[in-house]
């Protein structure tokens, strides 16, 4: 053979039986069939065997493999991130006519979704109080095809009464998808609680180094296998194995950096309770957050984002201030990773309450909670002269 046909068919390979401790990073569009009787379009490839890079390869697939032993669920989607996710849900679950329920503390992109593209597609989603519980009931109509939780909520941190949302929404058959990303699908049993999908921005705590944006949407059974895989297979939802890859080795560590991080969440919430600058401290495993109750009876255990907001005597300037006086914590959006980070949501509306300006999330890192700590406290004390 001439060289270049060398160059794409060689003849010497590296020998087979690496048996690295390391998932092998498998890029790939096209899967060679060994003949014409083999070959298949089939995006179900965990079941049917590899057909197209599209719908998967070994890494990616292992990624969603691992989800869903860990979740508990029939079958685990790898999507681009969590917003793809929660937009996959939506269109694999909803059509022309139907009527959706959203919290109105949910991830604003998700209820930006509801309002625009959904919307245009003729199908109305309507916001809920996400302290309903069992009166979601009351809100579910013929043409109620989807219901959202989300637990905590965004931001504002409202745990769910998610279990009592799930068993009025089957009893009507309507599916209810979990935002489980707070979670990072361990600490609330999504599945066991009775939620039909369970989605996650695996961009927050199993990545957990804020150097990659990916998803999963978790599946209960084998009909929403097939509902929600044939859309995401329809919308070409494919990820890098490189980034799932950096997701497999995420997953090894998540167990100690969520013992970590809610250590260290815990340590820095309790001292902001007890500054005077501070109204309130919205951490689900603290008795003044919405819902702390429901945390306590069906949360493991608490990850590293909340809020806290300035007492009314504050304006919206000095909050600012505040926020930019601090030097450990940077500013920017996510949480879930090593770095901590605050952010102000100065056009947070949320019905009946009205916390403008004053409302500010952190996301705790793995640095020392004492110096995250001394950092808060300069913060407050050049603005109030006090420390
Ligand atoms: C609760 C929640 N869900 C979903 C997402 C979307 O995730 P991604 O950034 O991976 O699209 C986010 C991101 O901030 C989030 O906070």
């Amino acid at each position: 053979m001439h060289w270049r046909s060398k160059l794409l068919h060689p003849s010497r390979r590296a020998p087979a039986g690496f048996r690295s401790l390391a998932p092998a990073v498998y890029r790939g569009s096209t899967v060679v069939f060994e003949r014409t009787a083999d070959i298949r379009d089939d995006w179900r490839q965990s079941a049917h065997g590899y057909t197209y890079g599209l719908y998967g390869n070994p890494t990616t697939l292992e990624l969603g493999a691992r989800i869903a032993e860990i979740e508990g669920a029939y079958h685990s989607f790898i999507v681009p991130g969590g917003q793809a996710a929660i937009a996959t849900v939506y269109l694999a679950l909803c059509q022309t006519g139907s009527h959706g329920l959203v919290p109105d503390n949910a991830y604003g992109p998700n209820r930006e979704f509801a309002g625009g593209l959904l919307r245009r597609l003729g199908i109305e989603i309507e916001t809920y109080d996400p302290a309903i519980g069992a009166r979601i009931a009351d809100l579910i109509r013929p043409d109620t095809a989807l219901i959202w939780a989300e637990s905590p909520g965004s931001v504002t941190m409202e745990v769910q009464d998610v279990p009592a949302i799930a068993g009025a929404a089957h009893e009507r058959g309507v599916p209810v998808a979990l935002d489980n990303t707070y979670a990072a699908g361990v600490l609330f049993d999504a599945f066991g609680a009775g939620v039909a999908v369970s989605v996650q921005a695996l961009t927050k705590y199993v990545g957990g180094h804020s150097d990659l944006l990916l998803g999963s949407i978790s599946v209960a059974n084998a009909d929403l296998y097939e509902r929600i895989g044939s859309a995401w297979s329809q919308l070409g939802m494919a990820v890098s194995p490189d980034d799932a890859s950096l997701a497999l080795r995420g997953l090894q560590t998540l167990g100690v950096r969520l013992e970590r991080l809610e250590a260290s969440a815990l340590a820095v919430a309790r001292w902001l309770a007890n500054r005077p600058e501070v109204a309130a401290v919205l951490h689900p495993a603290l008795p003044g957050c919405p819902g702390h109750d429901l945390w306590q009876r069906d949360f493991t255990g608490s990850s590293s984002v909340f809020s806290f907001v300035f007492d009314p005597r504050f304006t919206a300037r000095d909050v600012a201030a505040f926020v930019d006086r601090l030097a450990l914590f940077r500013l920017g959006f996510s949480w879930g990773g090593t770095a901590s980070l605050a952010m102000i949501y100065p056009d947070l509306r949320r019905p009946g309450r009205d916390d403008t300006g004053r409302l500010v999330r952190l996301n705790i890192g793995l640095e020392q909670p004492e110096d995250l700590i001394a950092d808060l406290s300069k913060a407050f004390a050049a603005g109030t002269g006090r420390s």
